[in-house]
């Protein structure tokens, strides 16, 4: 892996891009409907994107995105929501071309020295089990007391750091 860097980036076509190919292939052995609750994996992963986009034009004082470059190309992605004392990750996600080098890791170092003295947690699905994996690999725990308004429980989990 060339060198990476790391550094503030918005919520634009790239980061869709981004964000749909790497959720688009850790999904892509399960079935939408039965596994997802989602009829329409195309039109679900553009709703996120907007969702994503919409949140950071209506708060920008609470998000923080977070780029990983490699030779300027964008291959990971972290988006951050201040929550006062907790900050939530909205989204992480690195392209199927890079995973596994050690870019999340990178990306959440750094999130962790922007956002210091924050407890970080997030929601996942919990059919997610590379997520899963990473994250716990990371100091985080998964508990359900920790979920969030805009998920399904059925369908995610919360995961939190430990500590
Ligand atoms: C989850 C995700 C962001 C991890 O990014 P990554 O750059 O591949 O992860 P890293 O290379 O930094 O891995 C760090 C550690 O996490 C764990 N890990 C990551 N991927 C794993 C996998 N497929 N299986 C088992 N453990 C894994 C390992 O402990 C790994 O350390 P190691 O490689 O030294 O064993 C990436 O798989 C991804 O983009 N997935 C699709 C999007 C997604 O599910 N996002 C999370 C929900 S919001």
């Amino acid at each position: 892996m060339n060198r990476v860097t790391i550094a503030p980036c918005h919520i634009d076509a790239s980061a869709c891009a981004l964000m749909t190919a790497s959720f688009g292939a850790a999904y892509a052995h399960l079935n939408p409907e039965k596994d997802l609750g989602v009829a329409d994996l195309a039109a679900f992963f553009e709703a996120v994107c907007q969702h994503e986009r919409d949140v950071e034009r209506d708060r920008p004082e609470d998000i923080a995105a977070l780029g990983a470059y490699v030779a300027g190309r964008l291959l990971g992605l972290i988006i951050l929501d201040n929550e006062g004392e907790l900050t939530y990750i909205r989204q992480i996600a690195v392209h199927p071309s890079a995973k596994r080098q050690g870019i999340g890791c990178a990306l959440l170092k750094h999130a962790r020295e922007i956002m210091k003295n924050r407890k970080f947690f997030l929601v996942t699905r919990r059919i997610n089990g590379t997520s899963i994996k990473f994250f716990t690999s990371q100091g985080f725990r998964v508990d359900e007391a920790w979920s969030h308004p805009d998920y399904d429980s059925r369908w995610y989990v919360g995961l939190v750091e430990a500590g």
